[in-house]
């Protein structure tokens, strides 16, 4: 069975359940899945229930896919996502992208948890992505080019589409919320990085560190998806303090800068 033909059972299984058509999706990083529960008239589908779409096994991921309104449009939203660290193979962490792509869906939403950086960061500081260092020692268009969905050589010049950039500042501005801009780098995790990777990646211009997002965003230029990503800050990378870091810490701030999130999601959905 080929990829298209898995990613088409999948579009059907889930024309069984809604007939959506949404434009936007929407991924919720870990311990920032409460916007899922800020949907009118949702669908839920757990990620078990899909044909060839993997379990979400990690801490504050609840594993289900949402359809419903946010901010007068329809949206699908994944609560929860999947990581490289969990085990799985590139092509399965980013199969839901492939699925969105095939669903119709244009813009994609991506958020996560994040280390930072920047020493100008504190926790709970949010982060628009303007670009990515890919750290992972892999990427997910390796192997025979799926030209179902793309191209072999996918520009990533403008990875983060920069109309989406322009709508994302503008709604923080509306809020009055404060949205910092940086570069995100990908580390397989789990484990934290030391703070001599740390300060390797302040040296090479990242702000922010994480365990997600970039494959999904290779795999969603590859598709021709718009994409914008924000991340919440959840702690100061490795060495910046001198104290350890916790999986409570990164839950417990992306829980407390919910609010400012939600928010901030909501506008950019209503612009879009
Ligand atoms: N490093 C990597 N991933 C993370 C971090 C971090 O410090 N915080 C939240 N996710």
């Amino acid at each position: 069975m080929t990829l298209l033909n898995r990613v088409e059972e999948t579009v059907a299984y889930i024309h069984t359940k809604t007939e959506m058509k949404p434009e936007t999706a929407i991924v919720l990083g870990s311990g920032l899945g409460q916007l899922g529960e800020k949907l009118e008239d949702a669908v839920v589908i757990p990620y078990e229930e899909l044909p060839h779409w993997k379990s979400s096994t990690a801490p504050g991921h609840s594993g289900r896919l949402l359809f419903g309104k946010l901010g007068g449009k329809q949206v699908v939203c994944m609560q929860g996502r999947l990581h490289y660290y969990e085990g799985y193979s590139m092509e399965d962490i980013t199969y839901p992208v492939r699925v969105m792509a095939k669903l119709g869906v244009k813009n994609l939403l991506l958020s996560n948890a994040a280390g930072g950086i920047n020493t100008d960061f504190a926790p709970g500081q949010l982060m628009l992505i303007t670009d990515h260092i890919n750290f992972l020692g892999r990427n997910p268009l390796m192997g025979p080019n799926e030209a179902d969905f793309g191209v072999r050589f996918c520009d990533m010049s403008y990875a983060y589409h920069p109309e989406l950039r322009r709508i994302a500042l503008e709604a923080a501005e509306e809020l009055g919320q404060n949205l910092a801009q940086g570069i995100y780098v990908a580390t397989t995790g789990p484990s934290y990085e030391t703070p001599a990777e740390i300060r390797m990646f302040r040296l090479w211009g990242a702000s922010a560190v994480g365990m997600s997002t970039v494959p999904e965003v290779i795999v969603a230029n590859h598709c021709g998806l718009r994409v914008m990503g924000i991340s919440c800050i959840t702690n100061m990378a490795a060495g910046v303090l001198d104290q350890p870091l916790t999986e409570e810490e990164v839950l417990e701030t992306g829980a407390k800068s919910g609010a400012a999130f939600q928010a901030l999601m909501t506008r950019i959905v209503e612009k879009l």
